[in-house]
């Protein structure tokens, strides 16, 4: 594994003053934030923290209502989803992005034709076109021997690894992945971050990625920023978020009982603290 990214390096995304409301909810508050490539940065935070209204103002899914998102120095906010995607902001992860009745390999050279702009040469099933970068993809992501095989018949892991080298195929500089690892087991979740680290790292991609297990959070991520109602009330490595008295009362309550996401967390945050 290659080192830390420097946190001296140019900062590939910078989020400024970032505020969305929805009607009296201020999901959004005022979160200011930086990545560099090659970097894993987790997002965390209680459900309904203002996680995923984070990432939908960066990819353009929804405007926010003041704030900068600057790629490498370009400005974000304003323009579609479909632009950001062109100007390397992949999201990864949708189920709907890979067809089941398709071979893998299929789906990620029609996903390397997109990104060329060639997808309108695409004449049917034969295609060779692309296939060898595709293969080289599915290489890189474990997953060259199941290339003629079709989507649908994949085990649920292996459909996510698919989904990262579909993402990989568009090139992004930066790559948004809400809950990545939802609905997988532990050891497939260790697995795939694991891989996502070393690939994006090779590349110098820049990741901001969030996740309810604190195990796989803590064990990953480069940097940790949390998030509170849509406040931004820590940042830090891991070590220091581990220790930090108010992410530890976000996370344990004092007040109430916390709801499934704040349980989960709970019970991790605690076997990690346990053993720093
Ligand atoms: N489209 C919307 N309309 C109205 N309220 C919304 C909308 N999207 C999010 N919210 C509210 O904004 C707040 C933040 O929601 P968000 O989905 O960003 O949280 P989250 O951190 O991603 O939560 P989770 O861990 O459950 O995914 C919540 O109070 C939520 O109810
Ligand atoms: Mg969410």
């Amino acid at each position: 594994m290659s080192a830390v990214p420097s946190a001296t390096g140019a900062p590939l995304l910078r989020v400024g003053s970032l505020r969305k409301a929805f009607g009296g909810v201020k999901a959004v508050d005022d979160v200011s934030f930086e990545l560099v490539p090659g970097e894993l940065l987790a997002l965390i935070g209680p459900n309904g923290a203002g996680k995923s209204t984070c990432f939908n103002c960066i990819n353009g899914q929804l405007r926010p209502d003041h704030g900068r998102v600057l790629l490498a120095g370009t400005d974000l906010v304003g323009r579609p989803p479909r632009e950001i995607w062109r100007l390397g902001v992949g999201r990864t992860f949708q189920i709907a992005a890979t067809w089941a009745s398709m071979t893998v390999a299929e789906n990620v050279q029609l996903a390397l034709l997109s990104h060329a702009g060639l997808l309108g040469r695409w004449w049917g099933r034969a295609s060779e076109m692309k296939r060898d970068e595709a293969i080289a993809l599915l290489d890189a992501v474990g997953l060259a021997a199941m290339a003629d095989q079709p989507c649908g018949a994949l085990a649920y892991g292996d459909v996510k690894r698919v989904e990262l080298a579909i993402a990989l195929a568009n090139g992004p500089r930066l790559l948004l992945m809400d809950e990545p690892t939802a609905g997988m087991a532990p050891r497939e979740r260790n697995e795939l971050v694991g891989l996502v680290k070393r690939l994006v790292r090779e590349r110098g991609i820049g990741v901001l990625f969030t996740e309810h297990s604190m195990d796989v959070v803590f064990e990953y991520a480069d940097r940790i920023i949390v998030l509170a109602r849509g406040r931004l009330i820590a940042e830090g490595v891991p070590e220091a978020i581990r220790d930090d008295a108010q992410v530890r009362e976000v996370y344990f309550g004092s007040t109430g009982v916390p709801g499934a996401a704040g349980a989960r967390a709970s019970a991790a945050a605690a076997r990690a603290a346990g053993q720093a």
